[in-house]
């Protein structure tokens, strides 16, 4: 097989992107879609697959947006990127801006932030600037600062991320030979929901693939889609998804409703129990990456679902690495001497 060469030039034909656009990569997508061997029987389902988005260059899915948008980006001749977020784009924008010889400005919500994505953001060399206020207000901002400058704005309200984004998709469909009967991923700003639904549309009408059903989840704390109005002061332990004003809710709305399925919301404690699930299974994903798997079983548990039958998956948006200080209590390390009779009694022998 020819050596992955990254979304866009893998899927050029099927994207709406400009002929004079770079192929601008980091070699992302082409992620693996992971069976489960244990979390399928809690879900009563015929087959479960985590698509471990976490694999992707730096750590999300953003990248595969990513890359689409910067080339185009690049092809109108902008000078700069510029973005709100809450931690994931703006690693992924920082690396592909570096890449492709862009500054960038990044704003974040101040203090709610994971570690690794604010380091990778300033590895990459991109400006990091904290707002007092929320994820949503960023956004207002850099959207009226990228209206008046010769910026690219790289938040998923541009419409090359999600060309990039619903790749995910294609690859889902072409693994399994069709689309799942379920899609679950978890709901910030709802552009990632809304380009799975485009992907899998698109390979549907190319090739009778067949559509998911979609079940979207948001963090009880930070759940306007499913109350069905803004919240002020989102919360939530899933600070990726820690957003009171989603960008694109309308249209993610309007995707589950087409596709049969729901968008609910899950409390903190669902969320860091799913993530711990997938640990089990051998997989670290950041905790709002396991929001789809959280909803999936509440589903199930309730009676809402019945999965007999059916083939599941559950997309893990980003890695564990990225914010390693949920669930990790160093103080609970056991410690020993560096002797062979300590190492003996731990073993019990
Ligand atoms: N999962 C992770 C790990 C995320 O970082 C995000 C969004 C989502 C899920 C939700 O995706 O916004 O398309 O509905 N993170 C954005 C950011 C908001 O700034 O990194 P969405």
């Amino acid at each position: 097989m020819a050596a992955w060469p990254g979304v866009i030039q893998h899927y050029r034909p099927l994207l709406e992107l400009p002929a004079e656009a770079p192929a601008l990569t980091l070699l992302e997508g082409n992620t693996p879609l992971v069976p489960s061997v244990r979390l399928v029987h809690s879900l009563g389902a015929e087959a479960l697959y985590f698509k471990f988005e976490g694999l992707n260059p730096t750590g999300s899915f953003k990248d595969r947006g990513m890359a689409v948008a910067v080339s185009e980006a690049l092809a109108r001749g902008v000078k700069g990127l510029i973005c709100a977020s809450t931690g994931n784009t703006a690693a992924s924008a920082a690396a592909y801006a570096a890449r492709a010889g862009l500054s960038c400005l990044v704003l974040l919500p101040q203090g709610q932030v994971a570690a690794g994505k604010l380091a990778a953001a300033q590895a990459h060399s991109a400006r990091v600037v904290q707002v007092q206020g929320s994820f949503d207000q960023a956004l207002e901002l850099v959207r009226a600062a990228a209206e008046r400058l010769p910026i690219g704005l790289v938040n998923s309200l541009n419409p090359f991320r999600l060309e990039g984004q619903k790749t995910a998709a294609f690859e889902i469909a072409e693994v399994l030979g069709r689309a799942p009967d379920w899609l679950a991923l978890p709901v910030g700003n709802a552009g990632n929901i809304t380009a799975y639904w485009m992907g899998f549309q698109q390979h549907h009408l190319a090739r009778s693939s067949g559509l998911p059903r979609l079940l979207g989840v948001q963090a009880s704390g930070a759940a306007p889609l499913v109350l069905g109005h803004a919240v002020e002061h989102p919360q939530t332990v899933a600070t990726a998804i820690r957003i009171g004003r989603p960008a694109r809710g309308d249209q993610a709305l309007e995707a589950v409703r087409q596709s049969g399925g729901a968008l609910i919301a899950v409390e903190d404690r669902a969320i860091l129990e799913a993530q711990r699930q997938l640990a089990l299974e051998g997989l670290w994903v950041e905790p709002a990456s396991a929001a789809g798997l959280a909803g999936m079983l509440e589903q199930v548990q309730s009676g809402a679902l019945d999965l007999r039958g059916q083939t599941v998956v559950c997309v893990c948006t980003g890695h564990g690495l990225k914010d390693p200080q949920v669930g990790w209590a160093p103080a609970d390390l056991e410690a020993i001497p560096p002797e062979l009779g300590a190492l003996e009694r731990l073993l019990g022998t």
